[in-house]
This record gives C-alpha cells, structure tokens and sequence, in this order.
C-alpha cells in the first residue's frame, strides 16, 4: 500500500464520517507570528478551536505540510523528518473522545490492515495541581475497542518518562503517562503555555515492531515501554482533546466547546504497514533514494545517515519554495539554505556529481504533484532555485577556504572559527576536516562557547516571537486584525488594484503587512491611508461575515484576496460597511474581527520599506 493510498483512503474514510475535506495551508502560517512554521495540522484551525466558525462546519479532514525546525539535527535515524504530511481530522465542539478513539482505530486495522495486537496505546496520568483528572474516560474506550478485537487490553500506570525505563510494559496495552507525555499544546506541556493558550490531554497510538528492534544505542539495560525511544514502538497518531484554555493566574478553564485535533504521520503510519520502523523506505521517500543509488552507485544500506540527510532536506526545500520561501538569510528563508546547503555536503560525502540536487528535487515533485498540485505548477521555479543555491553555495564553500588559508596560526581559536561558519557559511564539519588536512587543531569548545551566545540570543528572538498573536484573541490583536483590513482597503483605494496582500504578522502591539506595489509609497499617500482608516473607526462600520461558496465568491469584484487556493471550497467573507450602507472593505478571511470598527484607536503608520522584488512592507500600531 503506497502512501498515496493511505493518505487518499484516510481522507475518503472521514469523508464518509461526513467530515469536510479541506486543502492543507502554507508552511509558512499565514496571520500567526507565534511561529515560523506550520508545525502540526492544528495549527492554522487555531481560531476554530477557540470558536470562530469554520465556512465548512464542524467535521474537517486533511493532510497538512508540517515543518520543524527544531528537528534538523535528529534528521539521519530512522523516524525524524524536518518535514512530513500530518493527516488530521477535527471535531470544531462537534463529536468527542467515544467517536475519535473508535474511528482512528477501524481506520488503522480495517482501512490500513493493521494488526490489532501490534497497537498500544497512551493516555492522560491526570494532574492534581490542576484539578485535571485522569483520563479514565478514554482508557474504558479503548478496552472495549480492543475487546471486540478480541483483546482484553490491561492499563497500567507509568508516570514520567523516566518511571517507564524503571517500570516496563507490566503486561499493559493501555499506558498512563504524566502531561510531559500526554498533554498536547502548541507550547508543549501546561506549565510552558503562555495565558490564553489552548490544549488538552491526548491518547497516543503505538505501533510494536517487536523486541527485535529495542536496539537503540542509548537503550541498553532499560525496559522498553510505549512511549521510549526503544526503537521498538513508533507512534503513529495522537488525538488531543483540546477543552481547555490557560488562565491569568496559572490555572485551567474549559472552552465554550469541546475540540478533537488528531494527528497522524502519513509515512509512519505507511511504515507501519510496510512493517518497518524505517519511514525512508515508505515509497514517498523510497524513490529518491533509489536515485542517490544510482547517482552515487553507494548502497542506502551503508551510508544511512547521508542518504537520509539529502533525502531529506531536499524534500523539505522543494516543498518550502513551492510554498513561496526562496533560499535567504533570515527567518524561514534562512532555514531553505541551511536545507539546501546541509544536502550540498552530505551529497559530497557520497560522491553525487556536482549539480544533482536539482533533479532530486524533480523527483520529490514527481511523487507528490498528484496531491500537491502547487509544485507542479511552480516545478520550474523550484528546481532552478535549488539549482541556484547549489551553485552559489560551492562558490562560497571555495572562499571559505581562501579565507581559511590566510590563517597562519596552528591553533584555530572559537572566534576564528566562529566567523568562517557565519560569515563565509564554511560548515562546521568542513572546518575540522580541512583543518586536519593542513595539520592544524581547532578550539571546539572556544568555538561552541562562541555559538551558544549566537543560539541565545536567536532563541530570545523566538521567546519573543511567541508572546501576543491572533492565536490569542485577545482583544488588542482582534483589532489590529480588524485594522489590518482597513490598511489594505486604504492602499488600494489610494494606489489601485494591484495591491494584494503577501503577507501579515500581528501582534498586540503592532502589525506588519506585506503587499504588492513596485515603488516606494510616497508619504503623502500615507497620511491618506491613515486618514481613510482613522475616518472608518471614527464613524464605526459594522463587521459582518457571511459564508459563501468559494468559485461563485471569486467571481465577485468587491472581494478582495489573494491565495485564493489555500481557501475550501466555501470561504468566510469579512465586510465593512458604514451607516449609510458604503462599503469600506470586503476581504476573504478566516477571523477574527471586532463587530464594529469604532474605538478601536488612532491608526498610526511607522514604518514603509521594501523586502523584496515588487513587495513592500508597512509597520502600523493603534494607539
Ligand atoms: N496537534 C497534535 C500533534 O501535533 C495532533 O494533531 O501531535
């Protein structure tokens, strides 16, 4: 069974269970600064989750493109990917833990084939200090699920992590973990959610390879248990009950509504059925092995951490440019090149012939451009940008190593090191090797010294990033939201029709909004979009939102949008209008808005710049 199919029988078996199929957004998130990347399918329903209506009801399906970044290094074992497909189905307060637990389950054992006594399962251990109880609810659930099976299904209490090494399986099919392992949130556990943030405690399913594969390195003399890193059990979905919502003071209440977010990795859910716990062999990622194969003439078999590199990163940076994010310096741009680059070197360590990575990239496109349709369309664009980089990045890796010959010193010290691998891009790796070629040694530690005060100060900056945000709702970012619209109708109406949004990022204390024009905006024709905004919030125009269907809403000229094909096919349509019935701006958009424009603040412009090609760029506050 390819992953194809399994990706096509999930989304036709929800769509039975009358969930809406809805088309998977961006990488990069559109109006969430929370984040750089699209990191799980619940991600961009965030707003749903808390109690905007969804144009497409209460029951939706899909396979969202994720990223994580922070998985770059793990990349080379069998299981991590930077990125992956996500199959995800949501109850936006519709059905609960009775319909999700029974429904992931018949998916995996009569849809997949599966075999029953190969699946394990987690749940919530409860939180005293919350007063969050544990989850018996799912564990009887779950027991009768395997029964039918006929499986009489045993919990067992692990706790922590840590208590499992000591604990083992007891005989147990059902696992009680403690909420670093059983409570799922976009921060991660309860005490890392900033107030206002949502989650709830989630049941894990497992799938037993066998003991034959508890042989993971850091494993020796420890007792495998489900959620380990044994290399036995591979988790394969987690549906979370997100129910509740962080508080001022620490504590949890319940939302309006009671929320299923599911989450599943479409290849390791294709290995299980493979029965490998080696997701590079799933047919999406097989096929660009074979070519390394062929192009190296090295077998997989033998150089698995390289192959999985290239692999890899070569699937994420296909992906990200057909999502829009070129090769750059900074923010997710940044994380293209270090893509593209880390696959350079790994690809010269298997001897792959200069200029390849490009066709690697066209083989990527070949699996997925049935589903994907957006990297057929941009196939070009695509494959000549990693062309591009690869190039350019072999002519920096040769001024490295001019740089690198100027040193006179035998001992290479952390900040000389440091400046060859920020400044001339030379990898790490590469400065070691070249460095014991030429009989020089190189401080590590000076230079590890130097690159944690690089990494503090970018992790400040995602600290940062993650306070405010739509996400939140709070009543600030609502209505910068709101005043986001009135910018863009304000430079349409001074500059004209061209102008589209590219891109926004609120907090609740700024926006930022990116739009199409060519030139510089002239001050003078900033002080009349401020003017036109600050007139709508004086005079208060009403917010309404209808829901329309998307290819009959596309014809209508008074709405505005850009990404139309990020949309379903019923879209939400946000209006303005004033008492005399004149309509200030009508924009597609998820929410959400104020109900009426009024108080909202003195509408401020700080800043015009350009940030790319024909894309400029405007900081507002309200004030
Ligand atoms: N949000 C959960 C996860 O990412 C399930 O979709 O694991």
């Amino acid at each position: 069974m390819s992953g194809e199919e399994i990706r096509s029988k999930y989304l036709e078996f929800f769509k039975r269970h009358d969930h809406a199929v809805i088309p998977s957004s961006a990488l990069v998130p559109e109006n969430d600064p929370t984040t750089l990347f699209t990191g799980s399918g619940m991600q961009p329903l965030v707003p749903y989750l808390m109690g905007e209506v969804h144009p497409k009801g209460t029951r939706l399906t899909d396979s969202q493109k994720c990223f994580r970044a922070e998985d770059i290094d793990e990349v080379g074992d069998n299981r991590h990917t930077t990125f992956f497909e996500m199959l995800g189905n949501w109850s936006l307060g519709d059905y609960f833990k009775k319909e999700q637990l029974r429904w992931f389950f018949t998916f995996l054992v009569d849809e997949v084939g599966l075999d029953p006594q190969r699946i394990y399962v987690s749940v919530f251990a409860g939180d005293e200090s919350l007063g969050i109880p544990k989850d018996d609810e799912a564990v009887a659930i779950w027991k009768e699920l395997f029964l039918e099976r006929g499986i009489e299904a045993h919990d067992v209490f692990i706790g922590s992590e840590e208590d499992g090494y000591e604990k083992g399986m007891q005989g147990g099919r059902i696992f009680y973990y403690d909420a670093a392992k059983n409570w799922w949130s976009r921060a991660g556990k309860p005490s890392k959610m900033p107030v206002g943030e949502i989650g709830g405690p989630d049941s894990e399913v497992f799938y037993d390879f066998g003991p034959e594969y508890a042989t993971h390195p850091d494993f020796k003399d420890k007792e495998p248990h489900p959620n380990s890193d044994s290399g036995q059990f591979l988790e394969i979905g987690n549906s979370v009950f997100i129910e509740y919502i962080k508080q001022e003071d620490g504590s949890f209440t319940k939302l309006p509504q009671r929320n299923v977010d599911f989450g599943g990795g479409l290849e390791r859910i294709a290995a299980a059925r493979v029965g490998t716990p080696d997701v590079f062999k799933v047919d999406l990622l097989w096929n660009v092995i074979e070519q390394i194969q062929t192009l190296s003439g090295k077998k997989y078999e033998d150089n698995l951490v390289a192959f999985r590199v290239v692999t890899d990163h070569i699937r994420g940076a296909t992906f990200m440019i057909g999502d829009g994010i070129h090769p750059g310096n900074t923010e997710q741009p940044y994380f293209v090149r270090r893509l593209v680059r880390r696959a350079v070197r790994y690809a010269d360590m298997l001897r792959i012939p200069a200029g390849e990575l490009k066709n690697l990239s066209r083989s990527v496109i070949e699996t997925y451009k049935g589903h994907y349709t957006n990297l057929r369309e941009k196939q070009n664009e695509i494959i000549d940008a990693i062309g591009k980089e690869e190039e350019q990045f072999r002519k920096t890796l040769e001024r490295g190593l001019k740089e690198f010959e100027k040193i006179k010193e035998s001992h290479i010290d952390g900040p000389t090191v440091a400046l060859l691998f920020t400044t001339y891009g030379f990898p790490y790796e590469l400065i070691l090797e070249v460095a014991k070629e030429s009989g020089k040694t190189v401080d590590e530690a000076g230079f590890k010294e130097e690159m944690q005060k690089h990494q503090e100060l970018s992790r400040a900056g995602a600290e940062h990033k993650f306070k405010g945000g739509l996400a939140d709702h709070s009543e600030k970012v609502v209505q910068y939201h709101t005043a986001t619209h009135l910018l863009l109708a304000g430079l349409r109406k001074e500059l004209g029709d061209h102008v589209h949004q590219a891109g926004s990022n609120i907090t609740g204390e700024r926006l930022r909004f990116d739009f199409t024009h060519g030139e510089k905006v002239s001050g003078d024709v900033l002080r009349k979009v401020e003017v036109f905004v600050n007139d709508v919030i004086q005079k208060g125009a009403e917010v309404t939102m209808e829901i329309r269907d998307k290819e009959e809403a596309r014809k209508d000229p008074t709405i505005e949008a850009s990404f139309w094909e990020r949309y379903p096919d019923q879209v939400k349509v946000y209006s303005m209008t004033g008492e005399n019935g004149e309509l200030y701006s009508r924009e597609l958009c998820g929410g959400p808005h104020v109900q009426n424009t009024k108080g909202i603040g003195t509408f401020k412009i700080q800043k015009e710049e350009a940030v790319a090609a024909g894309i400029r760029r405007i900081k507002a506050t309200l004030e």
